[in-house]
């Protein structure tokens, strides 16, 4: 078909120890849980002496490490996400792996982990989706899900970033992330992240602070949490791990990244559509206050979450101050389901991919 542009040219010399019998005949792929089932290989790079190096190929499996890595201590650790996706021909489609790539980068350099040089990165991505093409499920809303990590590794107790590290990636075949429309609680006591802190990487730590107040959004019957600035819970900031988009009335809203947001690459593919379609943007800060009032007016459209696992996170429900708004029903959302579609035609290769976001393997 021959609407994407760019073919994944990167390679790079590694070792390659097969798996001894593949697991594929194994994997019910009309029923894959997200993040459960691991394909066959992984690729593994080691960091010493200021080099990333020994780049192999090998059978996804547990790796040994010290009980003292600095990476359990202290999560001197960060990843990414990304997708790839099988074309109505069979060909394997990345989605934006350069964009992983770059923010894989700007996350380890706050995190003081040696960055990744590209052809690491992308050389590593290249060889090992080569070698577990077959991993890449067709059916709808199904891709394989690619998790590149960077973790530190010093047996060492005290206090300094680690000398030795492990770059790791590895593929696990997915279906929807959530499976129904999400209840979200807008969160105004625990923070997610703060000005000068590390809410812009894709650092570990940042997704083990979440985890105590989403609990306890869980326990009041909320599916995630909403969160605010870390300084006076006014400013909507990221919905659960994902950036969050409102319609009211006919624009189109999101938090401006910075310090304490993530800047998204599914955010930035939706906010490059809407400006293609000549929707009325608005990226700026946003109250607390304005979604409620919207709520209650009835000029809340659509609420959804953006991001890799999901795509889009429909938000049913939103709880503030003990009072639930319940959003727009599903069938009235309009243009979040025209950017899902759009999104998923380009990816799969089945639109035409006028801003070269498609590597073709
Ligand atoms: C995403 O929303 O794409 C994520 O980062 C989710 C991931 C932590 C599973």
């Amino acid at each position: 078909m021959g609407h994407y542009a760019y073919k994944m040219v990167e390679t790079l010399n590694f070792e390659f120890k097969p798996v001894q019998e593949s697991r594929l005949p194994s994997v019910d792929f009309n029923n894959i849980i997200f993040g459960r089932v691991y394909s066959d290989h992984m690729f593994i790079s080691d960091y010493k002496n200021g080099f990333w190096n020994d780049f192999r190929i090998e059978p996804y499996d547990y790796i040994p490490f010290s009980p003292g890595s600095a990476v359990l201590h202290y999560a001197q650790s960060v990843f990414e996400g990304l997708k790839a996706y099988k074309s109505p021909s069979g060909e394997i489609l990345i989605f934006r792996p350069d964009k992983n790539f770059e923010r894989m980068n700007l996350s380890a350099r706050r995190l003081c982990i040696p960055e990744i040089p590209e052809e690491v990165f992308m050389g590593g991505l290249n060889e090992l989706l080569k070698i577990d093409k077959e991993w890449v499920p067709g059916l709808p809303g199904t891709s394989l899900y690619i998790r590149p990590f960077a973790f530190a590794l010093d047996e060492y107790i005290g206090i300094r970033p680690s000398e030795t590290y492990k770059f790791i990636i590895f593929t696990c075949p997915v279906g929807a992330y959530y499976s129904k429309p999400v209840k979200v609680k807008i969160e105004t006591k625990y923070t997610r992240a703060v000005e000068g802190g590390t809410g812009f990487a894709k650092a570990a730590g940042n997704y083990a602070a979440s985890l105590y107040p989403a609990k306890l959004a869980h326990e009041k019957g909320y599916d995630q949490l909403i969160w605010t600035d870390g300084k006076e819970h006014k400013y909507i900031e990221e919905a659960g791990t994902m950036n969050v988009m409102f319609l009211i009335g006919d624009k189109l809203i999101t938090s401006e990244v910075g310090d304490s947001i993530l800047s998204g690459i599914t955010r930035d593919s939706v906010l490059t559509l809407a400006n293609e379609w000549g929707v009325d943007i608005e990226i700026r800060k946003i109250t607390v206050d304005e979604i409620i009032d919207a709520c209650k007016a009835g000029e809340l459209k659509e609420a959804f979450g953006v991001g890799t696992a999901a795509t889009v996170a429909q938000i049913d429900t939103i709880g503030y101050e003990g009072v639930d708004y319940k959003l727009s029903a599903m069938e009235d959302r309009e243009f979040s389901r025209k950017i899902l579609q759009t999104l998923d035609d380009i990816r799969t290769g089945k639109a035409e991919d006028k801003y070269n976001w498609v590597y073709r393997l």
